[in-house]
């Protein structure tokens, strides 16, 4: 079928987190789309509650083929049964992994991160009193790249022992390639670092650019002892509020310590409705999803044209995945906050830069995964905000 995502779906007094003002701002912040979710995801949703009956759940044969059969296809990624925990959310994941790789303590507690990065990635470190170490990405020619000598020195400078890798990276959406993954890894493997690695945007890959599991590289190189991988079918497929996420390990010791720890945090398991739709978006929403990314393509390309016409100053950084594009407004302002109000007060919101650590100083994130008729006046709004017309 032909899914319609010009639509535009009032989603004010839902409760959304991205849609929560009282007047008529347009929100391209948030990771989070404004499209419909697939039919068979909602037809799934609409046979449990026609069902009746909502008691306890667990994960069925047909869950687990659908997310092995997904992951072997698209990425060539073997798993099994045995591989795949559940997990309430990355994010909680995230938290989870400061449990299973560091303890609290001088010399056994230091993360690595690359910035600007997903906030959470600094914040959990810090709330569970772990070390947080940055290691900045560089731009080279518009493109973010690990920065391997910075990261092995502050490796070695604050005895590192786990690595969160964001793949695709958030913000800026590079999707790292073989041969980063394979240096990283090497790096890693050198100084018995551990590595996570956040995959939960892998599915919206843009065209001309390979996503490549870690673990995948990582059993290759006889490292999956230590690396872990979280991804969701929350992101791929825009269901962000039901919740629910996987986390993937190929070693059976590292797979029985964290679904140990999961257990004791009783963190192990989801709701009867992420089962059902982790289970009928992976057996069915492909169609959805090329759909889906085919326009988030289109109004990439009109946002980027959008700003080189009218904010030539912006420089933009073109993502390799996901829909939310990298700005340096530096030519717009020269604090962030005023730089954040400028847009608010045009009635538009973008994530501010700031927000993903010091490298994110003077950026701003734009989410254009919304109808091209919001888009479009967003992108006027962000233009007024900046013209001076506001
Ligand atoms: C890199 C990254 N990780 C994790 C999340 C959120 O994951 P969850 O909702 O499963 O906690 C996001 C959401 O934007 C993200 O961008």
């Amino acid at each position: 079928m032909q899914y319609n995502f010009d639509e535009i779906i009032d989603r004010r007094d839902t409760g959304s987190v991205k849609w929560h003002y009282s007047d008529d701002t347009i929100p391209l912040w948030v990771a989070d789309m404004d499209f419909k979710a697939a039919l068979p995801i909602l037809d799934s949703v609409q046979r449990v509650v026609d069902h009746g009956i909502l008691g306890y759940t667990k994960p069925t044969d047909a869950l687990y083929d659908a997310i092995i059969n997904w992951h072997s296809n698209r990425y060539g990624l073997d798993l099994t049964q045995d591989n795949i925990l559940f997990s309430p959310g990355v994010v909680p994941s995230l938290a989870l992994m400061m449990q299973i790789f560091t303890e609290t303590g001088d010399a056994v507690d230091a993360v690595l991160v690359n910035d600007p990065i997903y906030t959470p990635f600094m914040t959990k470190v810090k709330q569970n009193k772990r070390t947080l170490v940055m290691s900045a990405l560089k731009e080279v020619d518009g493109k973010y790249q690990l920065d391997l000598k910075d990261i092995e020195a502050k490796i070695v400078e604050h005895k590192v022992k786990l690595y969160l890798l964001c793949n695709p990276h958030n913000p800026g959406g590079r999707v790292w390639t073989l041969s980063e993954l394979k240096a990283l890894l090497k790096l890693c493997k050198k100084h018995n670092v551990a590595i996570v690695s956040d995959e939960i945007h892998q599915d919206l890959t843009l065209s001309g650019h390979t996503f490549t599991p870690l673990l995948e590289v990582a059993e290759a190189e006889g490292y999956a002892h230590n690396v872990v991988s979280l991804t969701s079918m929350t992101k791929t497929f825009n269901i962000a509020g039901i919740k629910g996420s996987m986390i993937f390990a190929k070693n059976e010791t590292l797979l029985k310590k964290i679904s140990q720890q999961q257990h004791l945090n009783d963190e192990y398991e989801l709701n009867l409705f992420a089962y059902t739709v982790m289970q009928s978006a992976y057996e069915k929403g492909g169609e959805w999803l090329e759909q889906v990314l085919a326009y988030i393509e289109k109004n990439i390309e009109i946002a980027i044209d959008f700003l080189a016409g009218h904010l030539p100053d912006i420089k933009v950084m073109r993502p390799e995945a996901s829909y939310l594009i990298w700005l340096d407004c530096s030519a717009y302002g020269d604090n962030d906050q005023a730089l954040y109000d400028k847009l608010r007060a045009a009635k538009v919101e973008l994530n501010s830069g700031i927000k993903y650590g010091s490298e994110g100083h003077l950026k701003m994130r734009i989410n254009v995964a919304c109808p091209e008729a919001l888009l479009r006046e967003g992108l006027n709004r962000v233009y007024a905000a900046f013209s001076g017309e506001v």
